[in-house]
């Protein structure tokens, strides 16, 4: 596409708050030289309030009048198409004018695009294509693009929702941007503005459908009273042509379910099971008469299920696709079942549970069934290999589930723009039967021959403004969207599309935004667990800072199997848990093979020696130390990059961004620490370079004089520099840390590493010679320079002194004389103990 050089310097929306997304149609400068490129008239070919091409014609006036600032009148039916723009259905196209001179060949959808004559044509397959065509036309303009076009899209697969972990208490599984905009204290909210707003998001990008309720579901959702709340949520929806769909709790028969009948079973194929089940969707239909499906997550992680009657998987699913069937809805049956194993077990494998539950099964589930798979065989790590079950159930209908939703990748909180991960996942080539299989052609339908299939995105967005938790974040909800619809798209043309709508056409704004994004999630790789092992994270606790211990000596399954001398799984045929012989001939020799496994997949399927050498020449400890020390270097220069954005996107977004910047660099430092100290002190291997344990800028706060403040082992050690830091003595009285400094006069970059609990907001005045250089709050907002950032950090929170709750606040510049006191005085704050783990005294250029 051309893009024609016009200034986008645009007079900025109102509220840069994140609300309107990608959707902020900013005026354009110099607009009005395209009025004549723009059409006069539309014509919206159905009257009908609430349809989605009334909607459609809705957005086009709204859009050019707000980009452009030229006003289209909006008719409702027929009207002359010469210089108008036209958008509905090609049927209602014909009926209004005769005939139509192309045929595009289009599936459900699917829509057809011409700007090349007088008058511009928008034609759905159906409305919601006609409303999706009107989004990529407002789309192209808003970058200011008038390439003549003339074409026909349709999306990849006809399943592309969204599954949102909402519970009905109005929290969110997994969320990190607030509540519940569906949810709050057991029933559906009164005002459904957001979810609205939310749709027209969604639909903008391709979105048909979304599952309004978490996974972990509860029955109490099918009350009566939220079943109204449903049919509420679909009517706010609807004019975007996007479905709803349910998570069903599967023992809701017996769960006591007020205005339902209650019965003493379960059992997915008695007779009053089947009818109850029966009973309950035709309920549900009189509410949401164009509800998608359900969303079914059974036998899995203490869900009931049909294997608590001895029923396959498949028997519980087909008791949802029967019920569904006459109303036209499908069941997204999850795959994500697995039992609790011992790792004392050398040939237990969590990875091999989906196949191992769902392979025998394949050809038993009902037409209307997809089974949803989640991309790797764990759960949403920042690396895993695709999970073989896409291979292995070709006569199901597949999809793929991603999430969007940061869980195991920083929660927001860290830059990672995921499409490249995807990525991996969807080119992946399976070679079933030896022919090419790549995933997304598998997803898709196309290469079983399934008419059903597609893909579900874990959104979980929030009543914060920006929706998910962070402006940048947002990218990944984009693409998620732009993939669903054509998976062989470009992850950094996406992105940048995404950059030109959200911010602007600025080149430097386009380059620092794509160098940021495209080396933040290998960044985070580096930093959070490189070389196949997994996100070290606490898969215990919150899934967020580092804690590779917890990973092992549980049965959750997603062992390291790191001792003094080892680390890896061992998932060969020959002599680990055979997962590699999940995958077809073709791709199990490559993974049964060390020398033929990537080396970023080297300990996902190999135990090995920390001293085994890579392909790159280094051996794996020392490419654990290298990387980490890489990957935290990269978040540094994410700050710096986003530095150079002051005055040329807007201050509100800038601002947000620029502490979420700040503390993705302070932490990823504390991930490499943590991660180098852990495997250093496992190995007892040295860091050739030197740099692991070895700290000259740091002032460690337990080698600092103490006056109200006591040393304090931290747990884990590897959490803390030195494994220890300093609290208050008492909950109520300040503490005061000292230190004579004896490094050179001049000017240097203070950063404390300090921890931010939740329970609790202790406060900190840093002073030299009694001359105050910052304070600060720790209550769970970042800070920079001198001041608080306007937003909560969103992450899940600890209440311990942890790789959660570490955290890091620079004063940039301070002038140190040699001999100059240091000076920290915490008051503490309910639990928190003004917690302090050291200090560094930086030279410019410095990171440590
Ligand atoms: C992960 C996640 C849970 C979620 C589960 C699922 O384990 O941590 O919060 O419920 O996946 O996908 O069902």
């Amino acid at each position: 596409m051309r893009l024609l050089a016009i200034p986008l310097f645009a007079g900025l929306a109102a509220a840069e708050n994140g609300l309107a997304a990608w959707l902020r149609y900013a005026p354009l400068s110099g607009a009005q030289h395209f009025h004549n490129s723009l059409p006069s008239h539309i014509v919206a070919l159905n009257s009908t309030l609430g349809s989605p091409v009334y909607t459609a014609g809705q957005e086009l006036q709204n859009g050019i009048q707000s980009i452009y600032g030229k006003q289209c009148d909006v008719h409702q039916g027929h009207w002359d198409a010469a210089s108008s723009l036209v958008v509905g259905t090609i049927d209602q196209y014909k009926k209004a004018y005769g005939s139509l001179s192309i045929n595009p060949d289009l599936t459900g959808d699917g829509y057809w695009l011409s700007t090349e004559g007088s008058t511009v044509q928008i034609l759905g397959q159906n409305e919601r294509g006609a409303l999706y065509g009107a989004f990529q036309y407002l789309s192209m303009i808003a970058q200011g693009n008038f390439t003549r076009v003339a074409y026909a899209s349709n999306p990849d697969a006809p399943i592309r929702w969204t599954n949102e972990w909402d519970n009905l208490d109005g929290s969110i599984e997994r969320g990190f941007a607030g509540n519940s905009i569906f949810f709050a204290n057991g029933v559906v909210v009164s005002n459904l503005t957001r979810v609205s707003e939310y749709a027209r998001i969604l639909a903008s990008i391709g979105i048909n459908g979304v599952v309004v309720n978490n996974v972990n579901a509860n029955a109490s959702l099918l009350r009566p009273g939220n079943i109204q709340g449903l049919g509420r949520i679909a009517d706010a929806m609807r004019p975007y042509g996007v479905q709803i769909g349910v998570s069903l709790f599967f023992s809701s028969p017996t769960s006591a379910v007020q205005g339902q009948a209650n019965l003493t079973t379960f059992d997915p194929i008695d007779e009053s099971v089947v009818s109850w089940w029966a009973n309950v969707t035709d309920q549900i239909y009189e509410a949401v008469p164009d509800m998608a499906g359900y969303l079914v997550k059974a036998n899995s992680e203490g869900q009931p299920g049909p294997l608590t009657y001895n029923r396959t998987l498949a028997q519980g699913a087909n008791l949802f696709a029967k019920a569904l069937q006459p109303h036209g809805g499908v069941v997204m049956f999850r795959a994500f079942v697995y039992n609790q194993l011992n790792e004392s077990d050398w040939k237990a494998d969590r990875a091999n549970a989906a196949v191992d539950f769902f392979k025998p099964l394949d050809g038993e589930f009902d037409d209307n069934v997809v089974i949803q798979i989640k991309y790797g065989p764990i759960d949403f790590q920042v690396r895993e290999p695709a999970s073989p079950l896409f291979a292995n159930i070709p006569q199901s209908n597949t999809a793929i589930e991603l999430q969007v939703t940061q869980e195991y990748l920083g929660q927001q909180c860290h830059l990672v723009y995921l499409p490249p991960l995807w990525k991996t996942i969807l080119d992946f080539d399976m070679r079933v039967d030896n022919e090419p299989s790549l995933v997304r052609n598998i997803v898709s339908g196309q290469r079983f021959k399934k008419a059903l299939g597609g893909y579900a995105g874990v959104v979980n967005v929030g009543t914060n403004e920006t929706w998910i938790g962070s402006h940048l974040a947002m990218s990944n909800l984009y693409a998620y969207g732009r993939l669903a619809w054509d998976p062989t798209s470009d992850p950094t043309s996406i992105l940048q599309d995404w950059i030109r709508l959200t911010f602007n056409a600025d080149p430097s704004v386009i380059n620092t935004i794509t160098q940021m994004s495209l080396e933040s999630w290998p960044a985070y790789e580096n930093y959070s667990g490189n070389l196949g092992e997994q996100t070290l994270t606490d898969i215990l606790y919150t899934h967020f800072g580092p804690n590779p211990q917890t990973q092992d000596n549980t049965a959750w399954g997603q062992w390291t199997r790191a001792d003094h001398n080892m680390i890896g799984m061992d998932r060969t045929v020959s002599n680990g848990t055979g997962n590699s012989g999940q995958y077809p001939p073709a791709v199990a020799t490559d993974y049964e093979n060390i020398a033929t496994t990537p080396d970023n997949l080297l300990l996902w399927f190999h135990h090995v020696n920390y001293t085994t050498v890579l392909k790159s020449g280094v051996s794996v400890i020392q490419d654990f130390y290298n990387q980490h020390y890489a990957g935290a270097a990269t978040a540094q220069t994410f700050l710096s990059q986003w530095q150079l954005l002051q005055g040329k996107i807007d201050d509100e977004r800038f601002t947000d961004q620029l502490y979420r910047q700040s503390y993705q660099a302070g932490h990823a430092l504390v991930w490499r620490d943590a991660i180098v100290n852990f495997y250093h002190n496992l190995s007892g291997i040295a860091d050739k370079e030197g740099r692991v344990g070895n700290h000259p800028y740091r002032i460690e706060a337990e080698d600092m004089e103490l006056e109200g403040y006591v040393k304090y082992a931290v747990s884990p050690f590897e959490a803390a520099s030195n494994a220890m830091a300093i609290v208050t003595s008492t909950n109520t009285t300040a503490g005061t840390a000292s230190y004579t400094l004896t490094c050179g006069t001049g000017t240097y970059d203070l950063a404390v590493n300090y921890f931010d609990q939740i329970g609790g907001n202790a406060s900190y005045v840093m002073s030299l010679n009694n001359k105050t250089v910052g304070e600060w709050t720790a209550n769970f907002r970042p800070w920079i320079g001198n001041s608080e950032g306007p937003r909560v950090l969103g992450h899940t929170p600890s209440i311990y002194l942890d790789g959660h709750s570490a955290i890091r606040v620079t004063f940039g510049n301070v002038s140190v004389t040699k001999g100059d006191v240091l000076k920290i005085v915490g008051t503490p704050d309910r639990i928190e103990k003004a917690p302090l783990d050291y200090i560094s005294l930086l030279p410019v250029g410095v990171v440590d």
